[in-house]
């Protein structure tokens, strides 16, 4: 019996974690929240959804190791070696100032915050998926916004 209570516990744990801390977007849903909650004109709005669509997925809880031994988190990819801080990973600086693991929830604002600082510094071209699939031009989703 108590056994039976721990592997409930467990199980609805792993489900709340998992609702805090991963989404899987449309293109729509992400359109309409970058619009509209975080006032992106229509181009970035396109833009960041290609772009995303390209790097994560549009899954919020996407990582990816690089082979000079960084890692890309969330929605937008966004680094570790520059951006953001990883316990047992020594960045050479954190522009963001937040935890990577802020990249990956399902509240998508630190990482919305920290992709602007980065498209501010370096432009859509940070993003090899925007270099690779909308470079040369992007869905218009101004009918889901
Ligand atoms: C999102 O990414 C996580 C981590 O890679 C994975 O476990 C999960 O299955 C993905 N979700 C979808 C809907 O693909
Ligand atoms: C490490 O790899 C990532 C992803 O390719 C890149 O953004 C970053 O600039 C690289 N860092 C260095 C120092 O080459």
């Amino acid at each position: 019996m108590k056994h039976l209570v721990l592997v409930l516990a467990f199980a609805v744990g792993c489900t709340i974690l998992q609702n805090v801390q991963a989404k899987q977007f449309t293109e729509c849903e992400l359109a309409r929240l970058l619009h509209r909650t975080y006032g992106f004109d229509r181009s970035k709005t396109n833009n960041f959804v290609c772009l995303a669509a390209a790097e994560s997925s549009l899954n919020t809880s996407k990582t990816h190791k690089n082979r000079n031994g960084s890692t890309d988190y969330g929605l937008f990819q966004i680094n570790n070696m520059y951006w953001c801080t990883t316990p047992g990973y020594v960045s050479r600086s954190d522009d963001c100032r937040t935890a990577c693991s802020e990249f990956l929830k399902n509240d998508i604002s630190k990482a919305v915050a920290c992709a602007k600082k980065v498209l501010a510094r370096h432009g859509y071209t940070a993003w090899e998926g925007w270099k690779a699939k909308c470079r040369s031009g992007v869905k218009d989703l101004s009918s889901c916004m």
